[in-house]
């Protein structure tokens, strides 16, 4: 699968989401090695705490259809529900989800690249877990690090 048709399906999740307290929508889309794609937006809850992550969402979804050891590709795409014409510059995952990120990562004994944009997915930052969250923790040492 392209890049873009990746970013689009997050974009199309972001669509998606659940965020009426924050107003900013995040889509994210993991990829398999073998280019399924599962897909996430955030979740937010009227007890504020028990939000979920677009990423953690979608990394949720890609354990069910394909397992976390083969996620290969996540493209993130946010900004203001009103950000849909881009603009707002490229979105990174915060510091819960790159330990997500790095889970899966742990699992497929590969690192994983992640694809941080904006609203629009235009705006486009390429990074690998390993390069967002270095040394990261791991109960696993075989795992640690992707
Ligand atoms: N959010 C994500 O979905 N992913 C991130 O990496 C950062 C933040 C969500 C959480 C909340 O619903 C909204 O964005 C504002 O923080």
């Amino acid at each position: 699968m392209s890049e873009d048709a990746l970013v689009a399906a997050a974009k199309a999740a972001r669509m998606r989401a659940h965020a009426p307290y924050s107003q900013f929508y995040v889509g994210a889309a993991a990829e398999s090695t073998s280019g399924e794609i599962a897909v996430g937006a955030n979740m937010e809850n009227a007890c504020y705490r028990l939000g979920v992550c677009a990423e953690q969402s979608a990394l949720t979804a890609a354990q069910q259809a394909f397992g976390l050891e083969n996620v290969a590709r996540i493209a993130i795409v946010g900004g203001h529900r009103t950000d849909t014409a881009g603009g707002n510059g490229a979105i990174t995952p915060c510091g819960g989800c790159r330990q997500a990120i790095a889970e899966a990562a742990g699992r497929a004994k590969a690192d994983i690249a992640v694809i941080c944009c904006d609203a629009a997915g235009e705006a486009r930052e390429h990074y690998t877990i390993a390069e967002l969250l270095p040394a990261s923790f791991s109960l696993d040492p075989d795992a640690a690090g992707g």
